[in-house]
């Protein structure tokens, strides 16, 4: 494809964060204390992320992170998925209620390859949620950098084929470059709706190594570009041979079993993430 000048930043980003080669993703998520603070397995957030960042090929994370742990040898190793929304906090049961706090010029200034932001389709702050999404892009867009939209789920909504695809094709209509969702049946469907725009899919609550390995093979399996996971990697006992495990299956089309084997492999004397 011949590219405008206009589109030429926005693809260079692209190609750092999704590598063009295979068109695959593995995205390590490290924003969670954006709104719930302390959070197992990033606790001491620059172990985390010096242990992870060598087997992940962009990390999602918030400016607070980049600045206080990535080690200053590590910047710029990696491109960074920049979070620009939250005001929320776990004290309050309403979660939507987020709005745009990072300007782009700090996204520029820290080198983000792209940037992150929630909305919240079906609850009280639909709109609010939404206005964020379309006005980041208005703006990043001119500076050539990727937005991606996470649909996130408000607590007692359902994780379905219904709910996500509507979530995700709103995403994708107010001109997100990447789209972050969850996994749900019937997947595929979901990833043709909005094709041709990439899927990352997120991990959620820990589960376990199968389990967690089986969701990221059905999500490359069902046409996502890869997957954006934190606590199944960084909360688990052996999180490097998890990362690696995931990095099989996204990257080398490895079988779940397979990706099992390699976990294994890295299970004796495996550390821990606090
Ligand atoms: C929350 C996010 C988080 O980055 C993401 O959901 C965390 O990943 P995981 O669910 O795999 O721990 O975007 O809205």
């Amino acid at each position: 494809m011949v590219h405008t000048h206009l589109d030429i930043g926005i693809q260079s980003r692209m190609n750092r964060i999704i590598n063009p080669k295979d068109n695959r993703v593995v995205m390590l998520a490290v924003d969670h204390p954006y709104f719930q603070g302390p959070t197992t397995g990033l606790r001491n957030m620059s172990k985390t992320i010096s242990t992870l960042l060598p087997f992940c090929d962009c990390l999602m994370t918030t400016r607070g992170a980049v600045r206080n742990n990535i080690a200053a040898e590590d910047i710029g190793s990696k491109p960074i998925m920049l979070r620009v929304s939250g005001g929320n906090s776990v004290l309050f049961d309403e979660l939507s209620d987020e709005k745009i706090t990072v300007t782009m010029k700090e996204a520029i200034r820290m080198d983000a390859s792209g940037v992150a932001v929630s909305v919240y389709i079906g609850s009280v702050n639909q709109q609010q949620t939404i206005l964020n999404l379309t006005g980041m892009i208005n703006e990043a867009e001119s500076y050539g950098i990727p937005v991606l939209a996470v649909t996130a789920v408000g607590k007692n909504m359902a994780r379905d084929l219904r709910y996500l695809g509507l979530a995700s094709r709103i995403c994708q209509d107010a001109g997100a470059r990447i789209i972050k969702t969850y996994y749900c049946e019937e997947f595929s469907r979901l990833v043709d709706a909005v094709s041709p725009t990439p899927v990352v899919v997120a991990g959620g609550k820990y589960s376990s190594p199968p389990d967690a390995l089986r969701m990221a093979y059905d999500s490359v399996e069902a046409g996502a570009v890869g997957v954006d996971f934190g606590r199944n990697i960084f909360q688990d006992a052996n999180p490097v041979g998890m990362i690696k495990a995931i990095n099989a299956i996204v990257h080398e089309n490895h079988t779940t079993t397979e990706a099992m084997d390699i976990y294994n492999e890295y299970l004796p004397g495996a550390v821990k993430l606090d």
